[in-house]
């Protein structure tokens, strides 16, 4: 079968993890795949920068990623810039004009514009796949859109930041505060570009809008999620909750009640018997709940080059394959409205 061209728009950490991986495992993935898979064109500014990857002569290489998801001879275009306008926006817009299909790592553009996307795809025939955005090294957007469809899912929960769940348990550890801890966190190179993105539970909230939409077939409602990060939490709280057998971590709910879908990201407090309650570190973490499954667990790397390249290759192998799966597990035109239950903020 025919090679699959692929343009990486953006090589930071990980589009250079992703060729990297690409390479190395390229009998592997060619064999799984069904043909070859070769990247043709990467987008960056610099390029003379060391990035621990060779990038052979016959890439193309653009300044502007926007014009090369318009103008490469490729089959996908995989976007891992970041950001939920501009350029990223752009460059998915442009490449499902362009009737490419497109592999995404971006949440903040999936939770602002995830239903429009999906849907722009949908009529061009064309993939939107996602599973690098929502804790890399889980394939949970898989489990929920494919493992689990024959569920009716009442209830995700997860640790969805790295970032926050390293400063709680390194808080813990060493009983050192908050402010201490997170300049640390952020050295580790996990953090958004804005990190505040990470502590006021912003990156979460994006996450979990992604959930809902796939646990319940609602288009993504970002809107709606409550939203409380860990920047008030000390270490103070930490030891107390120690004391009477709980972990404090920064949890994203969504889940069905009587009066319609609740989605919140806060902290809570999490008894220590709980599996999720010693996931720590960078791990992220996802319970769902099914009618007929029953509580399926996951816990993987939620956050660097490795995890997020292996989720974003995991994508461009469906697309080899001929995966003809919906965005969000339901073709973006029977996305149904739900109400938003009302959450008591007291
Ligand atoms: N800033 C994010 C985190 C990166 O810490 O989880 C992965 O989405």
């Amino acid at each position: 079968m025919k090679t699959l061209k692929i343009a990486v728009a953006g090589l930071g950490t990980v589009g250079a993890g992703l060729v990297k991986l690409l390479s190395d495992n390229a009998e592997i993935i060619a064999l799984r795949a069904g043909r070859r898979i070769e990247v043709v064109a990467v987008s960056a500014r610099d390029r003379s920068r060391d990035r621990g990857v060779a990038i052979p002569a016959s890439v193309a290489w653009y300044d502007d990623a926007a014009k090369m998801a318009d103008e490469a001879e490729c089959d996908v275009v995989v976007e891992v810039i970041g950001g939920s306008d501009g350029i990223a926006r752009q460059v998915v817009e442009n490449a499902i004009a362009k009737g490419r299909h497109v592999v995404t790592a971006n949440k903040a553009l999936l939770a602002h514009h995830g239903a429009a996307l999906a849907r722009a795809a949908e009529d061009k025939g064309v993939l939107l796949a996602f599973e690098a955005a929502v804790a890399g090294g889980i394939p949970i957007i898989k489990a929920l859109k494919e493992g689990l469809a024959g569920n009716v899912i009442s209830q995700v929960t997860g640790i969805l930041n790295g970032t926050c769940n390293y400063i709680l348990t390194t808080m813990r550890e060493t009983g050192r505060d908050f402010a201490d801890v997170l300049g640390e966190a952020q050295a580790l190179g996990y953090a958004e570009a804005d990190p505040s993105f990470d502590i006021d539970g912003i990156d979460a909230a994006h996450k979990l809008s992604i959930l809902t939409s796939l646990a319940f077939g609602t288009p993504v409602d970002f809107a709606s999620v409550h939203v409380e990060g860990i920047r008030h939490v000390s270490a103070d709280d930490i030891r107390f909750a120690d004391l009477l057998g709980y972990r404090i971590k920064l949890l994203g709910i969504a889940r069905m009640t009587d009066h319609g879908i609740e989605q919140r990201v806060h902290p809570c407090m999490v008894p220590v018997k709980t599996p999720i309650a010693t996931v720590d570190g960078v791990f992220n973490a996802v319970v769902a709940e099914g009618n007929f499954v029953g509580r399926s667990i996951y816990e993987g790397r939620g956050a660097g080059a490795g995890p997020t390249a292996s989720a974003v290759a995991g994508d461009i192998i469906d697309i080899a394959r001929g995966s003809r799966v919906p965005a969000f597990g339901v073709p973006a035109a029977a996305l149904k409205a739900q109400g938003v239950a009302s959450i008591d903020r007291r």
